[in-house]
């Protein structure tokens, strides 16, 4: 068994304006904050006890996951004042769970379908200090890269290059052995990838990668958040409508868009490979593509919107 800390509290700058009064793992992706994807793995893979890492509007994840239980979970929220960075978020959240469990800690802003309980597994059954996750992309070039031996052990932690040695790379998803944590020193801003990894490596402890090429996104940018969506929505069908959600039968909605709980859809309206959020108006004949309406926006008649986020203050184009 193992128990969780999500790191929610970063500032998720890419995202601006939508990240203004919403932190990035609370935006919808298919009807749904990332959260509470990343709640249903953890789920998926036995976890039961769970910690909110948070700072940045940290008073926004209270009054929708509680104390967990409507999802059969234990869920406990620590809060940053100041955010202490990934290792000292971890470091703080850990404080909540009173137990020798493995810790499982996932970026509040990646969606995977990779095999959680069999990285938990691998990790102990190699009584590990930590194991990553790592997934293979096409073009390293973007991301720092992760060498491993023919064991699985981590070689290195290498900074983004242009001929990198490796496709493999951190996933943002680990598995702690707790005493690993407890090293971290307290109320101390400490990032676990820059600081923590490269120095548990350099030390000689064992940390090592669990690959899996799993559907796999960071949804830290404008694209990648609506990528996922659509992704996720296309799985079923051509369009997803949340509870409470009330369309016009002539609207035309396609490409995976997701219309949230309790929004309307005017008549003639055509919606394509969107994110509307919840508590939305839009209105008759509006045409919306490529664009995320965050929750209670009020789109008028006949407006078009392409690539952009729109807020009911304003509407700017995705980069
Ligand atoms: P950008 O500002 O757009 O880069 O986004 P971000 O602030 O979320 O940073 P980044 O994408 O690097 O963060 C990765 C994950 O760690 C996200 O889920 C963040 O919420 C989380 N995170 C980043 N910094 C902190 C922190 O200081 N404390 C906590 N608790 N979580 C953090």
């Amino acid at each position: 068994m193992a128990v969780a800390i999500l790191l929610v509290g970063g500032f998720g700058t890419r995202l601006m304006p939508l990240t203004k009064n919403t932190p990035k793992p609370m935006l919808t992706v298919a009807g749904i904050p990332v959260t509470e994807h990343q709640i249903a793995m953890a789920k998926a893979a036995g976890i039961t006890e769970i910690v909110l890492a948070t700072s940045y509007l940290s008073e926004v994840f209270i009054p929708y996951f509680g104390d967990g239980s409507k999802w059969g979970m234990k869920i406990k929220y620590a809060v940053e004042k100041e955010p202490l960075g990934t290792g000292g978020g971890i470091r703080n959240a850990a404080q909540l769970l009173d137990s020798d469990q493995s810790v499982v800690i996932l970026n509040g802003d990646v969606l995977s379908s990779h095999n959680l309980a069999e990285q938990i597994r691998q990790h102990e059954s190699h009584d590990a200090d930590v194991t990553l996750h790592l997934t293979q992309v096409e073009d390293a070039r973007a991301f720092g890269c992760v060498p491993t031996d023919s064991n699985g052990r981590v070689t290195a932690f290498l900074e983004k290059m242009e001929n990198p040695v490796t496709n493999q790379i951190n996933a943002g998803c680990y598995v702690f052995n707790p005493r690993v944590i407890t090293a971290i020193p307290l109320d101390t801003v400490v990032s676990v990838e820059r600081e923590t990894f490269p120095h548990l490596v350099a030390s000689g402890a064992k940390v090592f990668g669990y690959v899996e090429k799993a559907y796999w996104l960071d949804i830290g940018t404008p694209r990648a958040l609506l990528k996922a969506s659509i992704d996720i929505v296309k799985r079923s069908g051509e369009f997803l409508a949340m509870p409470g959600a009330g369309i016009d039968p002539t609207a035309v909605i396609t490409g995976g868009s997701c219309i949230g709980s309790n929004s309307s859809v005017g008549a003639g309206a055509v919606i394509d490979g969107s994110i509307i959020e919840a508590g939305c108006v839009i209105g008759p004949n509006a045409k919306i593509s490529d664009s995320f309406v965050a929750t209670g926006t009020e789109i008028k008649n006949n407006v078009k919107i392409t690539s952009s986020f729109a807020t009911n203050n304003e509407i700017l184009p995705i980069p």
